[in-house]
C-alpha cells in the first residue's frame, strides 16, 4: 500500500468507476469461454477494448456527432471482436453476452466498504460512463441500492471519460471540488486521467498489472475496494 501525497486534504466523499470496478465482469469472460471455448479469455480482452476505443473515438471526433450510449457501444465492441476473432456470433449468444452484462455482481467487498463509509457519513456515487438504463440494472442486480448517494452517468453530457466535463460531473453533483473528492477506479487510464483532473485517485490493481507510463501517479494504490477507507483517519485508526 503506497503512501498518499503529502498536503491532500482529507476527502469528504468517494466517487467510484462502474464496470470492473465495484462490478465485475468476470462472469461475462466465463461466459464467453463456455460459448467459445479456448477464446474467451482473448474475447473479453477484445471486447473491452473496443468498447473503450469507441467511447473515445465518438468522444473526440466531429464534436460528438457521433456518440452513442454506452450499451451501444458496448455491443458495437462485442460484434467487432466476434469478427476480428473470427468466432461467429449468432443472435442467441449475443443476446446471452450482453444480458451477462448487464447483470453483473459486485465485488464481494463492495457492501461492507460502502457500508462503512456510510456510517462515516462520507458521500458515495458512481462516475461512469454506463448509460442510466444500464447502471440501474446493474446497481440492482448487485444490490448496491441504498449504499450509493449518487450514480453519475455521462450520457447526461454524451462525452465519455477521459473528457474533463465527465470528470466534472462528480464536483458538480456533489458540491465539492475535485480536490475533496477521492476517486476509484481498477482502469490505471481513468486513475490516471482522474488524478489529472484533480481528484484524490485510489487505483485499484486487482490484477497485479503495471500503472499507465505518463509520468504522473495515482494518491493511492491497492489491489481492493478495501483500500478507499485509507483515505479518511478515522477509518484507518479503527
Ligand atoms: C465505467 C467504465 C469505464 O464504468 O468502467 O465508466
Amino acid at each position: 500500500m503506497e503512501k498518499p501525497k503529502t498536503g491532500h486534504m482529507v476527502p469528504r466523499a468517494v466517487l467510484f468507476d462502474a464496470y470492473g470496478t465495484l462490478f465485475d465482469v468476470y462472469s461475462v469472460g466465463l461466459l464467453a469461454e463456455q460459448l467459445f471455448p479456448g477464446q474467451g479469455q482473448a474475447l473479453g480482452l477484445l471486447w473491452r477494448d473496443k468498447q473503450i476505443e469507441y467511447t473515445r473515438l465518438v468522444t473526440t471526433s466531429n464534436e460528438g456527432a457521433y456518440y452513442q450510449p454506452f450499451w451501444e457501444l458496448t455491443r458495437a465492441g462485442l460484434r467487432y471482436a466476434c469478427k476480428r476473432l473470427a468466432l461467429h456470433l449468432t443472435p442467441e449468444y449475443e443476446l446471452r453476452l450482453m444480458n451477462q452484462y448487464r447483470h453483473l455482481s459486485a465485488f464481494p467487498e463492495t457492501h461492507e466498504v460502502l457500508q462503512v463509509l456510510k456510517e462515516r457519513g462520507i458521500v458515495t456515487g458512481i462516475l461512469s460512463n454506463g448509460d442510466p438504463g444500464m447502471l440501474e440494472v446493474a446497481v440492482k442486480s448487485a444490490g448496491l441500492e441504498g449504499l450509493l448517494d449518487h450514480v453519475l452517468s455521462v450520457d447526461s453530457i454524451r462525452k465519455y471519460k477521459t473528457h474533463p466535463d465527465a470528470y466534472a460531473l462528480g464536483p458538480k453533483a456533489i458540491g465539492l471540488p475535485a480536490r475533496q473528492i477521492a476517486f476509484v477506479s481498477c482502469n490505471s487510464w481513468d486513475a490516471l486521467a482522474a488524478t489529472w483532473y484533480g481528484y484524490q485517485t485510489l487505483w485499484v490493481n486487482r490484477y497485479a498489472l503495471p500503472f499507465e507510463e505518463l509520468g504522473t501517479q495515482p494518491a493511492r494504490t491497492g489491489t481492493s475496494l478495501r483500500e478507499v477507507l485509507e483515505f479518511f483517519p478515522s477509518a484507518s485508526a479503527s
